[in-house]
């Protein structure tokens, strides 16, 4: 049965190929004797590739080209005759002569076009179109994987398109200068005004050109990339190659999964863009395009300018210069660019230099490159030339080495946090000394700061703690409540505050809270939190508050709980739940957090009604803003905080519906007894928490990744992850998005009540995120930054996930009564503590 269904598909596809190709069975070779006439094609010997000629869409005029044999959509990556078409199809011909000429002839007309004399003559030559795309002449009989045995190869003679393994850039023993020129249309192959190429002046970059002008410029490779291309780090399923000696100067990449099909475009509105096939739904997906932002045009800043795509105007001057026209740069137009304040004077070596961090170098075309200077004698060399304007490594691996000195004015310089490097800029002393003492001033008026708050600090303090005895004596009843006022202003990054305006931090009575709680009655209460119940307040301006009582378990004393909560008040970010402040109350504690109306996402997302107010686009983004928040409390906030309960309950909504994480600094208040990286008392929400820490105990980043995985997967799916060791596990949501993934069906896991407007690469792309959070082992899973970076970019790059921890456990957990694993019930969604003896 089987065999026939085989054999019938065999069958339609030579009839196919019969039908579509009628006067020859597909060959990858032509030979004096075997021309190739329209329609016949080549076709490589796996398939991929097939050679022949095409008319372009809406035009009449007919190419010989190369394009995609297995892919639904029509791909041409490289014309043969792009500047002179064949009129009459009918009797077009690719021939070889005997003496290796190629020639594109259509008969009547007796027009040929030469694609190649080859340069030594061959006996007895053949044509091949290899399996990577590559069209080569060579002797007959010579080993087509050599590439020494091609006297001619269509990948020295790129058009638009870079395919794996070609090379862009120079060859200087052949004189080949091999750059992308984009088509004129979409209906002509035709040289258009766009070109891609290797700059090799100075220190080597990609540049655009239109015509003689130069465009965008990818910076010059730093070791580990194109200083102006840094997403090139992020991508793991590609490898690059940069090479620049004697002999040549190019760039390369290959896949290091043969299964993803890509091509890099030069296309002929001047943008480079880097495509996937993504054979699901049989398109082209754009992976990665540059020109992006206005700092991508070449020097919009002009000399001594930089350029900073997140700030507002986008033009600055490099420190020490200043706008050359005010005029231009109050409207917006920084092209005119900075000039110094102070001359140089290179001639009293006076001159010294300031650095500028993350700088995306200026423009490298009149530089000097030296690989084996150290920047110390980097340094030396720049201010011993007068006409040195400023110096920086030339590559940045492993602390930094070489040295690029630049001369004549400093142009296209950006700020780039990811792609910049540390670049020194020659100043005139005079103008240094300000700089420093600008920045030593501030540190001095900060300082100065600092030495009045912490006299005014005690001062409150004697008197608070006069008050406080003074009230203990009084009524017995005391607390201490700080309360920090929230402004309003929603940056993503909100500077931390200062230490000086802690002194605007009210201090209030319990009474106040009391009364704003209305003395914690029922009505107010707003629900049970893990570590107690959650009141909501209104104080007398009135303002809503969250009022949050904790249990009386914690084993941090009174100062250390506030200072805690001090420090953990100060860290701002847009996805974080704002807390306000705290009461200390004899054992009694009590945390104050902004009040979000909409209160938490798991009253939403499990919700059959309210789950279709969660349309895709609001998941995603709520998806986006938690990796953010996450992200920040690991990385960039002022200390690292590890969530540990991070769970549906605890992603609060606003207004907006945007996601606030909460209960972020509840790990680090109640931390009395851990270590670094492991835990007597396991915090946390089974369901959520990963394997090595509801086993061992043992806590990192890693364990929120996984919790945060599973939360992904919950939004997506809008069903909770219940239990860890059920019997099936399509009952158990990893083991059934896992199970759907490998099926590829991944699309089947999508909450029904999304409806069908959702883009299924965005949804296939956050499933497969979800997967490798939640994988077992916790160094297999992405850090939050990256998997900030993997939400932004295109699905390549993504690498594929391993079996999530838990699943495979069924047997484990079913057979092995003796393992010493704790025990879990299912179907509860408290937060709980638990410990483990050891
Ligand atoms: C072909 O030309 C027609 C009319 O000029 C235009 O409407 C159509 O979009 C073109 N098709 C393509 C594929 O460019
Ligand atoms: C052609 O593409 C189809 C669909 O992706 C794939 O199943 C098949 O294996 C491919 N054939 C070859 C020869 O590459
Ligand atoms: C022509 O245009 C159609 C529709 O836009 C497209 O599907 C097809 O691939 C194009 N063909 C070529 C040779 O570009
Ligand atoms: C194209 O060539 C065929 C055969 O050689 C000929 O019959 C036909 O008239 C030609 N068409 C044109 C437009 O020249
Ligand atoms: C073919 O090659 C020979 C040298 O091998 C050269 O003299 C001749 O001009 C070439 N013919 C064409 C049409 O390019
Ligand atoms: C021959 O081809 C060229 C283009 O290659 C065309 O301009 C010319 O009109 C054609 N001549 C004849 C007689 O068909
Ligand atoms: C064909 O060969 C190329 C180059 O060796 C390889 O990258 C590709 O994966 C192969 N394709 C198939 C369908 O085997
Ligand atoms: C030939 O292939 C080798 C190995 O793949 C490569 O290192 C070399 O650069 C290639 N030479 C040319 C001229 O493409
Ligand atoms: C691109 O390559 C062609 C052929 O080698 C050369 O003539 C042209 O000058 C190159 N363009 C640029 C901008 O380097
Ligand atoms: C060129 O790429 C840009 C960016 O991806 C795209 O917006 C534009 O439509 C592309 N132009 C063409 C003709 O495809
Ligand atoms: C530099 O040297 C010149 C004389 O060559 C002198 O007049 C000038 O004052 C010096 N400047 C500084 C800043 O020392
Ligand atoms: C490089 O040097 C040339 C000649 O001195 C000058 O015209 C050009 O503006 C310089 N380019 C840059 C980017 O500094």
């Amino acid at each position: 049965m089987r065999k026939l269904s085989e054999g019938q598909a065999l069958l339609s596809i030579l009839l196919s190929i019969l039908f579509l190709f009628p006067s020859s069975i597909a060959r990858d070779t032509v030979i004096p004797t075997q021309p190739l006439s329209f329609p016949d094609t080549l076709v490589s010997s796996n398939r991929t590739f097939a050679l022949g000629f095409f008319p372009p869409n809406n035009s009449t005029n007919y190419f010989l080209g190369i394009w995609y044999n297995n892919i639904s959509v029509h791909t041409v990556v490289w014309v043969a005759n792009r500047q002179s078409p064949v009129t009459n199809s009918s009797s077009a011909t690719l021939s070889i002569s005997t003496n290796g000429n190629l020639t594109v002839s259509q008969q009547q007309n007796s027009t040929f076009t030469s694609i190649i004399t080859p340069s030594s003559a061959l006996s007895n030559p053949v044509a091949k179109l290899l399996d990577n795309g590559n069209f080569v002449i060579m002797e007959s009989g010579s080993d087509f994987n050599d590439n020494r045995s091609y006297v001619w190869q269509s990948f020295d003679h790129p058009t638009d398109t870079l395919l794996p393994g070609m090379k862009l850039g120079w060859d200087f023993t052949r004189g080949l200068n091999r750059n992308l020129t984009g088509w004129k249309s979409d209906s002509d192959p035709a040289q258009g005004p766009y070109t891609l190429a290797m700059d090799t002046r100075g220190d080597p970059q990609l540049a655009f050109w239109s015509g003689s002008n130069r465009g965008w410029r990818s910076g010059p490779w730093t070791g580990y990339q194109f200083s102006g291309v840094p997403e090139t780090r992020t991508y793991t399923a590609f490898n690059f190659y940069f090479v620049n000696d004697k002999q040549e100067v190019y760039y390369m990449y290959t896949v290091s999964d043969p299964s993803v099909i890509t091509r890099l475009v030069m296309n002929q509105s001047g943008t480079v863009q880097r495509f996937v096939w993504l054979e699901g739904t049989g398109e082209w997906s754009v992976y990665w395009y540059t020109p992006k932002t206005a700092c991508d045009s070449y020097a919009p800043c002009g000399p001594y300018g930089t350029c900073d795509p997140n700030d507002s105007p986008i033009c600055s001057c490099l420190p020490g210069f200043v706008p050359k026209s005010p005029q231009d740069w109050a409207l917006r137009d920084g092209r005119g660019g900075c000039v110094r304040q102070t001359r140089l004077d290179c001639k009293n070596r006076t001159d010294g230099f300031m650095t500028v961090s993350n700088l995306l170098l200026p423009d490298t075309v009149n530089v000097t490159v030296d690989m084996n200077m150290s920047l110390e004698e980097c340094k030396t060399m720049c201010l011993m030339n007068c006409s040195c304007t400023g110096y920086s490594n030339a590559d940045v691996r492993n602390g930094g080495s070489g040295c690029i000195t630049w001369q004549g004015d400093l142009m296209d310089s950006a700020i780039s946090v990811d792609g910049g490097q540390d670049f020194f800029v020659r100043l005139a002393a005079s103008d240094l000394k300000t700089l420093l003492s600008q920045s030593q001033s501030e540190k001095r008026k900060h300082k100065a700061i600092i030495a009045v708050v912490s006299v005014l600090l005690a001062l409150l303090l004697v008197i608070s703690l006069a008050a406080y005895v003074w009230r203990r004596k009084r009524q017995g009843k005391q607390c201490c409540c700080f309360l920090s006022v929230p402004d309003s202003s929603d940056e993503q990054y909100i500077v931390e505050r200062t230490e000086n305006e802690d002194l605007e931090l009210p201090l209030f009575g319990l009474e106040m809270v009391v009364a704003a709680t209305n003395n914690f009655s029922f009505e107010n209460k707003l629900g049970e939190g893990g570590f107690g119940p959650v009141y909501l307040g209104k104080l007398d301006d009135g303002q809503e508050i969250a009022v949050k009582t904790l249990s009386k378990t914690s084993i941090q004393g009174r100062d250390e709980f506030k200072n805690e909560v001090m420090l953990i008040a100060k860290l701002q970010h847009r996805n974080l739940v704002r807390l306000l402040g705290c009461c200390i109350h004899g054992e009694q504690r009590i945390l104050i957090y902004e009040y979000l109306p909409n209160r938490s996402l798991d009253a939403f997302l499990f919700d059959k009604e309210r789950s279709a107010l969660l349309d895709w686009r609001t998941r995603y983004r709520i998806i986006e803003g938690i990796a953010r928040g996450l992200l920040y409390l690991h990385q960039d906030s002022r200390f690292r905080i590890i969530h540990r309960d991070l769970k549906a309950s605890n992603i609060l909504l606003d207004e907006a519906m945007n996601p606030k994480i909460s209960d972020f600094g509840m790990a680090r208040i109640f931390g009395g007894d851990q270590t670094k990286a492991m835990t007597l008392r396991v915090v946390g929400t089974y369901g959520y928490m990963s394997p090595e820490y509801a086993m061992d105990g043992i806590f990192s980043v890693k364990s929120d990744v996984f919790s945060f995985g599973v939360l992904m997967l919950e939004i997506i799916s809008g069903t909770r992850n219940r239990g860890v060791y059920l019997s099936d596990p399509d009952e158990y949501l990893l083991g059934r998005a896992w199970n759907l993934w490998i099926e590829g069906n991944g699309l089947q896991l999508v909450d029904p009540s999304i409806g069908h407007l959702y883009s299924k690469n965005e949804v296939l792309r956050c499933i497969k995120i979800g997967l490798l959070c939640v994988q077992e082992h916790p160094e297999d899973r992405p850090t939050m930054s990256s998997v900030v970076l993997m939400l932004a970019s295109e699905d390549a790059g993504i690498p594929k996930p391993k079996q999530p921890g838990f699943v495979l456990r069924k047997g484990y957990a079913e057979g092995d009564s003796s393992s010493s694993k704790p025990e879990f019930q299912t179907g509860n969604d408290l937060t709980f503590t638990m410990s483990i003896g050891r």
